[in-house]
């Protein structure tokens, strides 16, 4: 019998704008992107920030890739509505939408060849239990599965929760058909099988 669900969504009561020297991971991911000359890709961005900017670097940069982004912040979700009604040509090539990725289900995504987890580890907490949303891990491994062979997920290494992300990153790259790229900058890169 499925298990009664009680308590309210875990949603991001915040706003969180673009603070290149608090957080440069989608910075870097962009500068990342361009350096490897990834083209007409299709990404999957845990966590947009209200600033959106990979979707609008990746729209505006003329690589042809394609980013889905994923926010449990309705203030950024507004900032999205902002965006794709004021630069259609942005969006485009980007759609977010507002969700906890911990409640992920594995049969509304399509398949990536990017994936990132920058802040895997930094909001779960109990509140995700109350309503049997998934672990850490466990969405680790469904978007995994969703990464296409030859596509890369991506770690942020100077996440507040890294200390925790990195033991499951640890048991994950044990047991998934993944391999260690390398850093680039403050990002850790896998590459699935
Ligand atoms: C600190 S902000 C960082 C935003 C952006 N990556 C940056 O570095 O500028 C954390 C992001 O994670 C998102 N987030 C927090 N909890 C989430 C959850 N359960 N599911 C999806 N996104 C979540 C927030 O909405 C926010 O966009």
């Amino acid at each position: 019998m499925a298990k009664e669900k009680t308590g309210k969504m875990h949603f991001w009561d915040a706003f969180w704008d673009l603070r290149v020297d608090e957080c440069p991971c989608d910075i870097h991911f962009c500068d990342w992107l361009e350096k490897e000359k990834l083209k007409n890709k299709t990404i999957f961005h845990f966590g947009t920030g209200g600033h959106h900017i990979v979707g609008i670097r990746t729209a505006e940069n003329g690589s042809g890739n394609c980013v889905l982004g994923i926010t449990a912040a309705p203030q950024e979700y507004e900032t999205f509505i902002k965006l794709a009604i004021e630069r259609p040509e942005v969006e485009k090539t980007y759609k977010t939408f507002f969700g906890d990725i911990y409640s992920l289900d594995a049969r509304l995504l399509p398949d990536f060849d990017v994936v990132t987890l920058f802040h895997l580890c930094e909001f779960r907490t109990e509140k995700n239990d109350e309503y049997g949303a998934l672990t850490d891990r466990e969405v680790t491994d469904l978007l995994t599965k969703k990464t296409r062979s030859g596509g890369y997920i991506v770690f942020y290494t100077k996440s507040f929760a890294f200390d925790t992300a990195e033991k499951v990153i640890a048991k994950w790259e044990k047991e998934m058909p993944v391999e260690k790229v390398g850093m680039f900058e403050t990002l850790l890169v896998y590459r699935k099988k």
